[in-house]
């Protein structure tokens, strides 16, 4: 039995009414693209497609689906890898896509205010030229929206020295599940005044309400940077320099690491072939340094290149220039999609203590040969976060969906045992899910149940996510 009321002629009169005939789609090959994100190969058809204008017209559909206790799931770019924006009830699918405008660069305060719909790369590029800096940057971002960063509190390669998107939202115009419209907070870079919802909110993966404008801090355009591309002959020992480069003093702007799989796919996906990758290298980091004074960087790259030599690397690759430079981040931001293309798989994405990376990559791959999967990881290893793709390959379906998951909870455990947790921006949505109560108590669940009570307690915001 669906718990929700399930979407009819008279809804669909109430939400053109609001929004016009042209914003309320429902044939089906209207409603297909929004059947499925950028997570594996799960598919769930809404209702109907709904695209507000306005915060007004977000704010009255809310008043409707409130009313008739019909399912709202909300959606950016639709490039989610945890399944966020997937309407698994049907019903309404909420998107945010024509929200699409900048509204003001505060260059006094360093803060930009935008609508959620706004291409993150946009925004980034808007910015840079009035000399600003918004350093979050996830793989997707020329598709990818600002709203779906804040919802998954996405992160990125900058993120070691940056921080991540909730280090950046000051403030968040909300409309609540009711229909009700807040703002979280203030336009300050700081404040203790009451709890933090705005901080609440970032990272709640469209469960709470659906944040309809966003103001952003900023920080000043570091002029210049260098970066270098270093293999290794041990994936293990990759993973052992970069709690050491961290140790000897440097914070890189990034430190990407890349194992030979996920960096050789991304050359064949790519058709670039100006890495050469010796047949001995296991796994490579990519280390990237910025700040306004070349000489300073060029001690850091020579400080840092010196650490990595004493974990058994081979020559190492300076990017000459700004091409250079694009083409090695280009191979960088499209490992998932060269993944993606190779087979089907499932993404992990575990993040550890820095330190711990060695052992969870260790643990990682055996598990994997227990189980009989083969895996390829890369990720922000300055963070500690390690994004694990379990390809299908040659298992079948009963190991794919009877025993894998089994290995995964396994993988989950080990990286508790580390100190770390299951997912470090991805998000849970629907595809963690099952493995949230290795993280948390059942007094934690209850906990976080009881705040969704609180926002929503109908339960018609984005069901099924985070948990049941
Ligand atoms: C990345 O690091 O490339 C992104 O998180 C995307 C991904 O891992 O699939
Ligand atoms: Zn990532």
């Amino acid at each position: 039995m669906n718990y929700f009321t399930t979407v009819d002629e008279t809804h669909l009169e109430a939400f053109r009414q609001v929004l016009g005939a042209d914003f309320v789609l429902t044939t089906p090959e209207n409603l297909a693209p929004y059947a499925h994100d950028e997570t594996e190969d799960l598919h769930y058809l809404p209702s109907v497609v709904l695209k507000p204008g306005s915060t007004e017209q977000v704010s009255r559909v809310m008043e409707i689906c409130s009313q008739y206790h019909l399912p709202v799931t909300p959606r950016g770019g639709g490039t989610g890898l945890s399944g966020g924006a997937l309407p698994q009830h049907g019903g309404v699918l909420l998107s945010t896509e024509r929200f699409n405008r900048i509204l003001q660069i505060d260059e006094r305060n360093l803060q930009v205010t935008t609508e959620p719909g706004v291409i993150t790369e946009v925004l980034q590029d808007a910015v840079k030229e009035r000399g600003l800096f918004y350093p979050p940057d996830p793989s997707s971002r020329g598709s990818c929206f600002i709203g779906g960063n804040i919802a998954e509190n996405s992160g990125g390669p900058k993120a070691v020295k940056y921080g991540v998107v909730k280090d950046y939202v000051l403030n968040l115009e909300v409309v609540l599940p009711s229909g009700e419209v807040i703002w979280t907070g203030a336009n300050v870079l700081k404040n203790s005044t009451g709890y933090n919802l705005t901080q609440l909110v970032v990272g709640s993966e469209g469960t709470l309400g659906i944040v309809t404008k966003i103001v952003l801090r900023l920080i000043p355009l570091p002029k210049n940077d260098l970066l270098m591309l270093v293999p290794f002959r041990s994936a293990e020992n990759a993973c052992a320099a970069v709690s050491a480069i961290f140790r000897a003093g440097y914070i890189p702007s990034a430190l990407e690491f890349m194992e030979r799989d996920a960096l050789e796919w991304a050359v064949k996906y790519v058709d670039n072939s100006s890495v050469p990758i010796a047949d001995d290298v296991q796994a490579h980091l990519l280390i990237e340094v910025d700040g306004n004074y070349p000489d300073l960087l060029m001690q850091e790259m020579e400080g840092i290149a010196g650490i990595v030599t004493e974990f058994d690397c081979g020559e190492i690759l300076f990017a000459d220039d700004s091409v250079q430079k694009a083409s090695l981040w280009k191979l960088r931001r499209r490992v998932a999609e060269a993944v993606k293309a190779n087979s089907v798989y499932k993404e992990e994405d575990t993040v550890v203590p820095r330190a711990e990376l060695p052992v969870l990559l260790k643990g990682v791959k055996e598990i994997g040969a227990r189980y009989g999967f083969h895996s390829v990881c890369y990720g922000h290893a300055g963070d500690g976060n390690l994004h694990v793709n379990i390809i299908k390959g040659h298992l079948t379906d009963e190991q794919w969906n009877g025993s894998l998951p089994k290995g995964i909870a396994e993988i989950f455990e080990l990286v508790k045992s580390l100190g770390g947790t299951i997912s470090g921006e991805h998000g849970i949505g629907l595809v963690q899910k099952p493995y949230m109560h290795i993280m948390f108590t059942d007094t934690s669940m209850h906990l976080m149940r009881q705040i969704k009570k609180a926002f929503d307690p109908t339960g018609i915001l984005n069901p099924g996510k985070i948990f049941d």
